[in-house]
């Protein structure tokens, strides 16, 4: 499960032929995607694929879609108009390498990328058109602004400010677990599952998805930067409203324990071997970056 040489070495085919002319462009978006990271979201779609009987070959573009989406909005939450960090998967942030203007342009590349590779010819031959419809259209629900754009919008705006838990819980439904969301499903379909599949596969994303934040949170305060790849207590410096910060680490611990638990539970739904899965929602509880 931990392996993802065939991720990285898929993501990097689909980027464009560098010319002299857009060389920056294709250098920024190459510079984050091959920047590391978990790859937590094209393996939840590897593995939900998996489950389901489906090809890996065909999920395949819709994993690193996935991936391109995720990474484009980590250039953009990096900017200092947004979260304003130095530091990202132990590198400096793609705007302090290209600068603000090739950042926000290399992150709108791997956006509309996302889009291509789920519509390329290759996705066609391996999926048929009507996966890929299906696949495009919950991809840009997801990333979109009743997705992740709205929880970054929620995010931004509850800066300073001491807001409900609920409205953490819906912040962090879309800024986080609709994009998780869209990867477990996007397994489901690629694969052909019925509706009985897809909607167990919801609730486990749903759950993963917002223990996936809160994890998140808790290490902005109890990891090191080393460890992490990016700044701790960046949270804390722009004043942002989390879990941690409404309810403290010990209470953070039990919800994303029962939001595991819950996420565990669901794959009862499913006849195969949910073991890679289930031990995956414990490792994203106990990661340490
Ligand atoms: C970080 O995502 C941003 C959130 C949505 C919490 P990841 O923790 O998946 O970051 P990478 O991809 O491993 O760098
Ligand atoms: C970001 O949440 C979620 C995204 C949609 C990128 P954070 O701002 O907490 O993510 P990190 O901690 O910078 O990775
Ligand atoms: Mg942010
Ligand atoms: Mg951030
Ligand atoms: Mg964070």
């Amino acid at each position: 499960m931990n392996d993802t040489s065939r991720i990285e070495k898929e993501l990097v085919s689909y980027l464009p032929q560098e010319n002299e002319y857009i060389k920056t462009l294709v250098d920024s978006m190459r510079y984050s995607l091959t920047a590391g990271g978990k790859r937590v979201r094209p393996m939840l779609a590897i593995e939900f694929s998996k489950l389901c009987g489906g090809n890996e070959e065909a999920v395949m573009p819709f994993a690193c879609a996935l991936e391109m989406i995720h990474t484009y909005s980590l250039i953009h939450d990096d900017l200092p108009c947004m979260d304003n960090d130095d530091l990202r998967r132990g590198k400096p942030t793609n705007h302090k390498v290209f600068g603000e203007a090739a950042a926000l342009l290399g992150g709108s590349g791997l956006l509309t990328l996302a889009f291509e590779t789920v519509l390329s010819e290759k996705a066609v031959k391996l999926n048929g058109y009507e996966k890929c419809v299906k696949a495009g259209r919950l991809l840009s629900e997801c990333a979109g602004v009743n997705g992740m754009l709205g929880g970054q919008i929620i995010d931004l705006e509850s800066e300073n400010k001491q807001v409900p838990v609920e409205h953490l819980r819906v912040m962090d439904d879309k800024k986080t677990g609709a994009l998780i969301k869209a990867a477990c499903i996007l397994g489901c379909i690629s694969a052909g599952a019925d509706e009985e599949k897809i909607k167990a596969a919801e609730i486990y994303a749903e759950n993963i998805g917002i223990a996936f934040q809160i994890v998140d949170d808790m290490l902005d305060v109890i990891s090191d930067t080393q460890t992490l790849g990016k700044p701790i207590g960046s949270d804390k410096e722009n004043n942002k409203s989390t879990y941690v910060s409404l309810l403290g680490i010990d209470e953070c611990r039990r919800i994303s324990a029962e939001l595991t638990d819950k996420a565990v539970n669901s794959l009862s739904a499913f006849d195969g071997d949910t073991s890679v899965l289930s031990d995956f929602a414990i490792y994203l509880r106990d990661r340490t970056k």
